[in-house]
């Protein structure tokens, strides 16, 4: 393999698979020490040599050489032009709204993550941009929505938290009919699973904290975009705004990506059995999960990922089994957020999607008796175990 000799002489990696490109990321090793863990510059500002002599970094706002391998380690493994490292999810999002001008229509889908609704309602829709909710695992909805105010699609697929499908290639086409630019929110299956810019979306992005990370220790944010200009766009919504991640979160970033293909494949191995679990027990009324094969949209799933992921949701039969459940659990928490190497156990109704109307939840299905579970990497006889106890006994 190549040796490095300065910061910009970084490899894509094109002829190793996916596997070797996340533990090797961009540069890899430190190019002036030849530290194997990516050091983490922690410092502000860098010293220059003279009047016009940079080193290719000037201050930690703009460029950061730790934050800069996770970014580009990113754009390698999602198949972009270039990455952001933001300081969360929201952040991120907040950024590719920056996009927006008065007049502006956005297509959403319907059971967006809460955070991202409330990005649209409490601050674009205050500067004059439109936002419509679209159930996009029917792409003739889509077709019906789109208009030639539209800028942007957003879609979240699989959905947090109903598990409906979108079909990111269908709907990056009707996109382009009306100059639109597609984004999709790719947390919860990972470049591993999924590819969408491959498909023809513009903009990926991640909440970071999620499979990214995936050790359930840091906040961050992830854009991927596919063209120089969206690129010189984002950048300058970083150096304005100052939403760049801290270098220390980034190595973390880093460090978790190295085991992003062995954790996901854990993840789907044990939520398709969690999944088939559920559905055999009484108290369960309804299992969401994209792997079923009578998943509504199983054939667009199969056609655009190449895993499941670790996600489930269910529905059980009494507000008294909710409560149970969650207060008999054991090793498995009851926390918001997923994606991590513990399992986790979520009430959107009162927690993710508690910013949504109360009509909108129940139109959605997000009800007083249903969960999210994040299946975690513990060995799934123990995750099924602790669910068995919490539910039946
Ligand atoms: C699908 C999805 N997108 C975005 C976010 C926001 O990310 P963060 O919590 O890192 O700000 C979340 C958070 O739960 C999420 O689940």
């Amino acid at each position: 393999m190549k040796n490095f000799s300065n910061y910009n002489d970084f490899s894509r990696k094109e002829d190793l698979h996916f596997e070797s490109r996340a533990v090797h990321g961009a540069l890899g090793n430190d190019p002036i020490t030849g530290a194997v863990s990516f050091p983490i510059y922690q410092t502000s500002t860098f010293r220059h040599k003279g009047l016009g002599q940079s080193t290719g970094f000037d201050y930690s706002r703009l460029q950061n050489p730790t934050r800069q391998e996770l970014e580009r380690t990113m754009a390698i493994l999602e198949e972009g032009f270039e990455g952001f490292a933001f300081t969360s999810g929201q952040a991120a999002n907040m950024a590719v709204f920056m996009n927006l001008n008065e007049g502006d229509e956005v297509l959403l889908t319907d059971d967006i993550y809460g955070g991202t609704y409330r990005i649209g309602e409490d601050i674009y829709r205050r500067y004059g941009a439109d936002f419509k909710y679209v159930d996009m695992s029917n792409v003739e909805d889509v077709r019906a929505a789109v208009t030639e105010k539209t800028k942007i699609i957003f879609i979240e697929t699989p959905t947090n938290p109903m598990m409906k499908v979108a079909d990111i290639e269908e709907i990056s086409k009707i996109a382009k009919t009306v100059g639109a630019i597609t984004v999709v929110d790719n947390t919860f299956l990972s470049p591993y699973f999924q590819k969408p810019l491959t498909l023809g979306a513009d903009i990926v992005v991640h909440s970071g904290t999620k499979f990214i990370g995936g050790h359930n220790d840091a906040l961050a944010g992830i854009v991927v975009v596919k063209t120089p200009e969206m690129a010189e766009f984002i950048r300058g919504q970083i150096k304005t705004q100052g939403n760049m991640l801290a270098p220390f979160d980034s190595w973390l970033l880093i460090r978790g990506l190295k085991t992003l293909p062995l954790r996901m494949d854990r993840h789907n191995e044990n939520a398709m059995k969690v999944a088939n679990w559920l559905r055999t027990q009484p108290k369960v009324t309804k299992v969401y999960y994209v792997g079923f094969e009578d998943h509504i949209n199983y054939d667009v799933t199969k056609k655009q990922t190449s895993g499941f992921g670790g996600m489930i949701s269910f529905n059980v039969d009494s507000l008294e089994t909710v409560e149970k459940l969650l207060s008999k659990l054991d090793m498995i928490m009851f926390a918001e957020s997923l994606g991590g190497t513990e399992t986790l156990i979520t009430y959107p109704r009162t927690q993710t999607h508690e910013s949504l109307t109360e009509e909108t939840r129940q139109k959605l299905g997000i009800t007083e008796t249903f969960l999210r579970l994040s299946v975690g990497l513990e060995h799934v006889d123990d995750i099924i175990k602790d669910l068995d106890q919490a539910l039946n006994s």
